[in-house]
C-alpha cells in the first residue's frame, strides 16, 4: 500500500492534463457582447482608405462605413465607437457640433439601418480643430495654453448633437474638467435624461496613441496633450478623476490605454462598483499586428491572451480594433 506523501497533496497539473478539465475550471470567459469596434469616418472619402499605422484598419467613406458596419454586426459585434474626419477644420472646431456634419449623417445613417446597434460616439475637439488639440487654445508667443470652460461649452454642443442625431450613447474623450456634469444637465434639459454617459475618466498622456493620430488625423499642431491627460506615472490620480466623474454623473468609466494599466482598472474595480470599459488603443493593436506580420507571435493567441488580461484585471466592457476577430474567435 502507498501512502500519499506531502508532495503528492500538491499537484497542480493534474487539473491541466486533459482540455476538457481545463475547460472545466477556466476562471474567465470574455463574451462577444462585451466588446466594442471602433471606426473612422472620413467625410472627403469616396470609398474606403487603408490605415498604413494600422494594418487592416480602415478610413471609411459615408457609404462604405454602412458596409462595414454591416460585416461588423454580421460576425456578432453589438456596438461600435465613432470617430469622425471632417473635410474643414477650424479653430473650434464647429464641424464637431454642425447638425448635419459627417459624424451626425453617419449616425443616422448607421441607425436607419442597424436599429439593434449600439452606437457610442467620441465627444472631442482634436480631430476637428485646425490646431489638433482638445478644446480652444489661447496663445502668447511660443506659450499655449488650453482653454477648459471654453471647451466644455464645445464639448457640450457637440455631445447633444450626436444625442439628437441618434447615439446610444456619447464618450467625451477630451480630459477637460466639468465636462460631465455640463453634458448630463444638458442632456436631462432636452429629454436625454435616459441616454448614458461613458466617460474617458482615466485617459493617460499615451504614446500608445501614435498610430490612432495619423488614422483620425488629429495630431496636436504645436506642444503636447500633457496639460489635460493624464502622467503615466501616476496612479493615485485615476481614483480622483473616476470620483469626480461619478459625481458628475458619469454612468461608466473608460481606462486608456489597456494591457499598460491593468493595475489601474483593478483598482478602480475594487473601490468602485461599476462598470469598467477597457480601451485597447491603437498602439497596442499596432504592436501586436506589426509582431504577428514578422512572425514573432501568433497573433490570434496573443490578442485572445491580452482580452484574458483586461477582463482578469475587472474589465467589463473592451473596446478593441480587434473587435471583429474577436467576435469570430469566441465562442
Ligand atoms: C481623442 C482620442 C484619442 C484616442 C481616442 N480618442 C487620441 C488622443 O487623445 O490623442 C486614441 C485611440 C487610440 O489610440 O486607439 N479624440
Amino acid at each position: 500500500m502507498t501512502t500519499t506523501n506531502a508532495d503528492n497533496l500538491k499537484r497542480p497539473r493534474r487539473l491541466r492534463e486533459n482540455p476538457h478539465l481545463r475547460d472545466l475550471v477556466r476562471e474567465i470567459t470574455v463574451r462577444r457582447d462585451q466588446l466594442i469596434m471602433p471606426l473612422f469616418v472620413k467625410e472627403s472619402l469616396q470609398q474606403a482608405e487603408p490605415i498604413a499605422s494600422m494594418p487592416g484598419q480602415f478610413q471609411h467613406s459615408e457609404t462604405s462605413i454602412l458596409k462595414e458596419v454591416g460585416s461588423v454586426v454580421h460576425k456578432g459585434v453589438r456596438a461600435i465607437l465613432l470617430f469622425g474626419i471632417p473635410t474643414i477644420k477650424d479653430a473650434k472646431g464647429s464641424q464637431a457640433y454642425e447638425a448635419n456634419g459627417i459624424i451626425q449623417r453617419t449616425i443616422k445613417n448607421i441607425k436607419k439601418e442597424f436599429k439593434e446597434l449600439i452606437v457610442i460616439t467620441d465627444v472631442c475637439l482634436c480631430e476637428y480643430t485646425d490646431h489638433g488639440h482638445c478644446g480652444p487654445v489661447s496663445k502668447s508667443g511660443q506659450a499655449y495654453k488650453i482653454k477648459n470652460d471654453e471647451a466644455v461649452t464645445l464639448l457640450t454642443k457637440i455631445a447633444l448633437s450626436h444625442a439628437q442625431s441618434g447615439a446610444d450613447m456619447v464618450a467625451p474623450s477630451d480630459m477637460m474638467d466639468h465636462r460631465i456634469k455640463k453634458i448630463r444637465e444638458t442632456f436631462d434639459q432636452n429629454n436625454f435624461e435616459t441616454l448614458p454617459i461613458l466617460s474617458y475618466a482615466v485617459k493617460y498622456a499615451s504614446a500608445f496613441y501614435g498610430p490612432f493620430r495619423a488614422a483620425a488625423e488629429s495630431a496636436p499642431q504645436f506642444g503636447d496633450r500633457k496639460s489635460y491627460q493624464m502622467d503615466p506615472f501616476n496612479s493615485d490620480e485615476a481614483l480622483k478623476e473616476v470620483a469626480l466623474d461619478l459625481e458628475e454623473g458619469a454612468d461608466l468609466i473608460m481606462v486608456k490605454p489597456a494591457m499598460p494599466y491593468l493595475d489601474i482598472i483593478r483598482r478602480i474595480k475594487d473601490q468602485f462598483h461599476i462598470p469598467v470599459a477597457a480601451y485597447q488603443v491603437s498602439g497596442e493593436y499596432a504592436m501586436i499586428k506589426a509582431a504577428a506580420a514578422q512572425g514573432y507571435l501568433d497573433e490570434k493567441e496573443a490578442v485572445m491572451e491580452s482580452v484574458a488580461a483586461l477582463s482578469r484585471a475587472g474589465a467589463n466592457l473592451m473596446i478593441t480594433y480587434f473587435a471583429k476577430d474577436l467576435a469570430q474567435w469566441l465562442d
